[in-house]
């Protein structure tokens, strides 16, 4: 697969931080233009010790930033937000240990920090730093934790550094730093031709007109599947429940309130899908008698009658003929066990389950991580990593079977 011109218009903020390499920053701005990605520099005020602004700013024919104060034209524009939402990728290179500190605790006291904390792009870290510094147990806890939470490093390397020691620490290749960034883009039209169904977000049952019964579900997970399927060249079909967040451009979307409302749609669009990702959380119980109006507290003690919703995914299981199957679990305990169960119950090809009591996987956090069971006895083991990027996972794991 080519990789060329996968830069092309992208939007990259470059963070670069007070250490010797910072003086590679320019070769990095020069190497990204040439790609043709737009570029914009946020420096710390140590890094202005080590390259001047200018430099950075006349290779990337943009303004650089570094004070959160700074004054400009547009000044109207918070530059700490602006930046975090223009960016499609932010990197930092090269990264102190300073800044990898700073942003595991989640301290933001500068435009960098702030910017950092404020983006939901991915956020690269290419760190450069003496070796003892490095491999300080402080620093390597730091990484392991942000790696955990779903930012990204690109290893630094062995070889003399600027202090005179010999060890690990020197800022990666520059050739290395970009081929990083360029396979992020790379479009694999993997999915091309394939129709895909997705159902994300909670589900509502209704007691009256005002109140229902519902879950956590924020519908992060099935918009990114969607979003994932897409970039992939995918036709995709979102069915949602009631969720804040924005859907991805290029999907047909249809909104759901209830569990049967989710049935009805995906019953219909499901004879002329080819894989099925189903990430809705469903309610699996509704109320018998949905009051017309709003109830009034007459009484001190009120009693609901729950009656079992259809099960869409096993009707789906029921009525496959070629289609693939990609069902999700979300557990409290014995995860494997009932995973495997809703597998074969279900008649699906592949289960991903995720633990539901954890505060960084399932219900409404950026990141996730689970287990993909398939139908032939597979167990496919997926760190934790931001929603994004699990996505692309899940769907890899996927296509590599089917
Ligand atoms: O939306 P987020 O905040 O990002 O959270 C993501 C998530 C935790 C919701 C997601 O990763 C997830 O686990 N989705 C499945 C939630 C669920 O309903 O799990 P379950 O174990 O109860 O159901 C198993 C499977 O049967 C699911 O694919 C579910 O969509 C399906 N099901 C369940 C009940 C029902 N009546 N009909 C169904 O189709």
């Amino acid at each position: 697969m080519s990789n060329s011109n996968q830069l092309q218009g992208k939007r990259v903020v470059l963070g670069v931080t007070g250490g010797i390499a910072a003086y590679k920053a320019a070769d990095i701005v020069s190497r990204f233009k040439k790609e043709g990605a737009q570029i914009k520099v946020v420096m710390t005020k140590n890094a202005l010790h080590f390259i001047n602004p200018l430099t950075l700013e006349t290779l990337s024919g943009n303004p650089v930033y570094y004070d959160t104060f700074q004054h400009r034209s547009n000044a109207w524009e918070i530059d700490h937000i602006s930046l975090a939402k223009w960016a499609d990728v932010m990197l930092i290179a090269p990264a102190t240990a300073n800044i990898i500190s700073k942003v595991r605790c989640g301290i933001a006291d500068d435009l960098l920090s702030t910017v950092i904390m404020a983006t939901t792009s991915r956020v690269i870290f290419a760190p450069a730093m003496n070796t003892n510094m490095l491999n300080n147990p402080i620093v390597q806890e730091n990484i392991k934790c942000l790696r955990n939470k779903g930012y990204e490093f690109i290893a630094s390397e062995a070889g003399v550094l600027a202090c005179g020691d010999f060890g690990d620490g020197k800022l990666a290749k520059v050739d290395d730093i970009v081929e990083y960034i360029k396979k992020i883009f790379i479009r694999k039209n993997d999915m091309r031709s394939l129709n895909v169904l997705v159902t994300a977000g909670p589900t509502r049952e209704y007691i009256d007109p005002v109140r229902y019964i519902s879950n956590p579900s924020s519908g992060k997970m099935g918009y990114s599947i969607a979003k994932a399927c897409i970039e992939r060249g995918a036709a995709v079909d979102l069915v949602s429940g009631p969720t804040y967040i924005t859907p991805p451009t290029g999907v047909n979307l249809y909104y759901i309130d209830t569990a049967t409302e989710m049935y009805n749609k995906v019953m219909e669009l499901f004879p002329s899908c080819d894989i099925v990702f189903k990430s809705a959380a469903v309610g699996d119980y509704g109320v018998e008698n949905r009051a017309e109006q709003k109830i009034k507290k007459t009484q001190d003690v009120m009693e609901l009658k729950l009656v079992r919703n259809p099960d869409i995914l096993q009707e789906l299981g029921r009525r496959k003929q070629n289609q693939i199957l990609v069902g999700f679990a979300a557990e409290t305990r014995n995860i494997e066990e009932y995973a495997l169960k809703k597998l074969h119950e279900k008649n699906l090809d592949f289960i991903f389950v995720n633990d539901v009591s954890r505060q960084d996987a399932g219900f409404s956090s950026d990141t996730n991580t689970g287990i993909l069971f398939t139908n032939t006895g597979e167990r496919v083991v997926l760190p934790i990593q931001n929603k994004t990027t699990l996505a692309h996972s899940i769907i890899d794991e996927v296509l590599k079977r089917i």
